[in-house]
């Protein structure tokens, strides 16, 4: 039976990934759900889920419960928390667990509460609702406690989060909705209308993934991809090259360097000078995207450093934060089933 399951849980558009003290990460899956349209039922979470995509029957659907990192159905959202919490810690603990939960930084009070709530009904005791950047900038290893600014641009799939944080706080940041999924959209739209080939959004992530970059210094590769040919309405396969990857994502990673700019215009020179010399730390899984590190670099003059894993980062700073809030007295969340062997 477990007693110390505190876990940090990062919600993310594309994936969830659950931090458990002493184990380090216990779930790492996409963040989808399908559900039986006809009978409302949730078929698959999680891995299983993604397996089906595109491959189900009409009344199954696809539902990805978090959209640009917020909740867009909640009760979705809440049995997918519940499969991770039960996949992390299992069902036979006897207290329940604290939850640090992470939203992307900006969100309003109300998708904050909507969040903790999932949380809570989820199965969570005390819910800690923390900001992605800071938790970002944890997992990466700053020491956010001290008098000292970082930048941490955490490049999500839905969000990209730009923040300056110290003394455990964010003095100034901000949230753009431009991210790894408008990679895929922008990869998408640029097959259409340049090679008449519509592919779907998996194939899109995958060419990003394989010969995807924002730099035009990236060596020259092409790969193979089948789609639907849009004159002939039949599927066809044609060979696509980094060069049009370039031109495809360069736009979207243009308003990203934009955002950097933007907050970095806005530091109070203090923080601006300790950002210089420390450089800007990228976070998330977009910031192993091919060359984003280079031309943020260049656009801004700041050096940049990609952490050491930066897709887990905000799982382990989650789970960090608990650390840091466990002197605080607990709330007595006993689980009835654990005392009595039955469900409350
Ligand atoms: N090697 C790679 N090259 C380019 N992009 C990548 C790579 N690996 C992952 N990504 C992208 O990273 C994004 C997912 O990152 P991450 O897991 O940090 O997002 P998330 O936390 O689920 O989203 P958000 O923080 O916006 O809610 C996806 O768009 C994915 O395509
Ligand atoms: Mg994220």
């Amino acid at each position: 039976m477990l007693l110390n399951n505190d876990i940090g849980i990062d919600l993310g558009t594309s994936s969830v990934l659950v931090y458990c003290k002493n184990k380090g990460i216990v779930a790492q899956e996409p963040s989808v759900v399908t559900v039986d349209e006809n009978t409302k039922e949730i078929v698959a979470i999680g891995e299983q889920a993604r397996k089906m995509l595109g491959k189900t029957p009409t009344n199954i659907v696809a539902v990805r419960p978090l959209r640009e990192g917020v909740v867009s159905n909640f009760e979705v959202t809440e049995k997918m928390i519940r499969y991770f919490i039960d996949k992390a810690i299992g069902t036979d603990w006897f207290k329940k667990p604290t939850v640090a939960v992470c939203v992307p930084s900006r969100v309003t009070d109300t998708e904050k509460m909507a969040v903790e709530q999932a949380t809570k009904y989820a199965g969570a005791g005390r819910v800690h609702v923390i900001e992605e950047p800071v938790a970002a900038a944890l997992g990466a290893g700053i020491d956010i406690t001290k008098p000292c600014g970082s930048l941490v641009v955490d490049i999500g799939g839905g969000t990209t989060d730009i923040a300056v944080i110290s003394l455990g706080g964010i003095v100034i940041s901000t949230s753009v909705k431009i991210a790894g999924d408008n990679f895929n959209d922008a990869i998408l739209t640029y097959i259409s209308m340049e090679r008449d080939i519509l592919i779907g959004e998996g194939t899109a992530e995958n060419l990003k993934v394989v010969i995807g970059t924002v730099s035009e210094k990236t060596p020259y590769a092409e790969t193979k991809v089948s789609g639907i040919n849009k004159n002939t309405k039949l599927p066809d396969t044609i060979t696509v090259s980094t060069e049009e990857m370039y031109k495809a994502m360069k736009k979207t990673a243009d308003d990203i360097v934009e955002a950097v700019i933007g907050v970095l215009e806005n530091t109070p020179p203090e923080l601006s000078a300790d950002i210089l010399e420390r450089g800007i730390v990228l976070t998330g899984g977009g910031s192993l995207l091919e060359g984003i590190s280079d031309l943020i670099e260049d656009r801004t003059g700041v050096k940049c450093v990609t952490a050491d894993d930066p897709v887990k980062c905000v799982a382990i700073g989650a789970g960090k934060y608990l650390e840091y809030k466990e002197d605080e007295p607990q709330q007595p969340n006993f689980s009835i089933k654990s005392l009595f062997g039955f469900w409350e």
